[in-house]
């Protein structure tokens, strides 16, 4: 299973969210494949964000080597699931997807553990630390929801 997180510059919320369900799916010893990407090319090659880094490392979780990278057609056929941040991303994804199958990858990532609540992962990069600290717990709880049904399902099999 291959899993690609996506938000808008891919320094603030995506690295945080694949740092997050690398570190899961590690401790689980999964056979799954986190990556992240940005919809605009800004920070393309930059690392995180420095609040970024610093609140993943405040929970054990190490992000500073990721790199920004934009999101790119051929993703859909690489990744099993897309999840992006917000609705603004959503649009942006779902315009560049040329059929069905590759519009039914993309999933908001609040719906994992909020169904149909269409939440938006608020934007932290304008605001202060506090921020980064609840993206981290919105996607924690969205990332042990995955990893429990991914559990699940290999128990099963
Ligand atoms: P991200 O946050 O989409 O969570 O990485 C942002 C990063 C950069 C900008 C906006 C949001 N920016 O405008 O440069």
């Amino acid at each position: 299973m291959k899993i690609l997180m996506v938000c808008l510059g891919n320094i603030c919320r995506s690295p945080l969210a694949e740092g997050i369900l690398r570190d899961k799916v590690r401790k689980c010893e999964l056979d799954i494949v986190v990556d992240s990407a940005g919809t605009n090319r800004y920070h393309i090659g930059e690392a995180p964000d420095p609040r970024s880094i610093a609140c993943a490392e405040a929970h054990g979780i190490d992000i500073s080597d990721l790199r920004a990278r934009q999101f790119k057609k051929a993703d859909f056929e690489r990744f099993d699931r897309i999840y992006v941040m917000d609705r603004s991303n959503m649009s942006d994804i779902l315009a560049l997807a040329k059929n069905q199958e590759e519009r039914d990858k993309v999933e908001m990532i609040l719906n994992v553990n909020r169904p149909n609540s269409d939440m938006d992962v608020p934007d932290p990069y304008y605001g202060g630390d506090e921020g980064f600290e609840h993206v981290y717990k919105l996607l924690d709880s969205a990332c042990e929801h995955l990893l429990q049904e991914w559990e699940k399902e290999s128990h099963k099999a």
